[in-house]
């Protein structure tokens, strides 16, 4: 597709810190090419803020290829903006129109509070990591080479797909019940179809679960907007899945 110009009008959410109440302001911006990136046009954006002595807009990002999950941004009502796939720094501004208002609000969850303008805070989803979100390896000297486990070869995709999750927090923000549980369960996912990750699955699931609701995350009710903002397209299967494990764990604990 040919590289077009066009004039937006952005809505932004501005807000000073925590504490503080946002508000919506708006910023016209000219001569946005349409094979520039999202983050790009807000990069533009920022520097013309700069240039007339004005506060830029805080946002979150670090890769800009669609790997680290940090820029968390609600465009025009979805997580991610309007594209399916994609993270907003894999976002093109050809998604958009001439003379188009778009609006920009950080994801918004009470687990993920505001930390300034679009930036949230998603350290709930590191303290769930940190519950179980690995598996332990001794490693003086006498372990195992990985592949001496064999692993059927639907488990291994299945796991493949399950670790692919960068962590955004698209769906807590496009869930309702600002529920953590795709999340999570891509987490329990991972390691429950690995011989590797069985050791500790019992523990893992239980207390990344417990954790996840200390954070105030919701339930699940089988909405499904989850899985359709989520730019890596994890499955709700991974959520049955986890359900099944937390069950068993339960089913199986000594305190029951
Ligand atoms: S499940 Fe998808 S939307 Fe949720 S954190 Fe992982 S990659 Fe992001
Ligand atoms: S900036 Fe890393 S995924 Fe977007």
């Amino acid at each position: 597709m040919a590289e077009k110009f066009i004039n937006i009008k952005l809505k932004i959410w501005r807000q000073k810190d925590s504490k503080s109440a946002g508000k919506f302001v708006e910023y016209p911006l000219s001569n946005v090419s349409t094979d520039s990136s999202f983050l790009e046009m807000l990069d533009l954006l920022n520097e013309s803020l700069v240039e007339k002595g004005e506060e830029p807009v805080a946002f979150d990002h670090d890769c800009r290829e669609g790997i680290c999950g940090m820029c968390s941004l609600f465009i025009n009502g979805e997580a991610h903006g309007p594209d399916r796939g994609v993270t907003t720094c894999q976002l093109h501004m050809r998604m958009f129109k001439d003379g188009e208002t778009i609006t920009i609000e950080p994801f918004r969850a009470s687990p993920f509070p505001v930390i300034k303008d679009l930036v949230v805070d998603r350290t709930p989803f590191d303290r769930i990591m940190q519950k179980g979100g690995f598996v332990s390896v001794n490693t003086s000297g006498n372990t195992q080479d990985a592949n001496a486990l064999p692993v059927p070869k639907a488990d291994a995709d299945k796991a493949f797909d399950a670790a692919t999750c960068i962590g955004c927090g698209a769906c807590v923000a496009t869930c309702k019940n600002a529920s953590a549980m795709l999340f999570v369960s891509a987490k329990v996912s991972q390691m429950a179809l690995l011989p590797q990750g069985r050791v500790e699955a019992k523990e893992r699931v239980l207390n990344m679960v417990h954790q996840m609701d200390m954070e105030g995350f919701g339930n699940c009710t089988n909405t499904g907007a989850c899985e359709v903002e989520c730019p890596k397209g994890i499955s709700l299967e991974n959520i049955a899945r986890m359900n099944r494990e937390y069950l068993k764990a339960v089913a199986t604990s000594e305190e029951h």
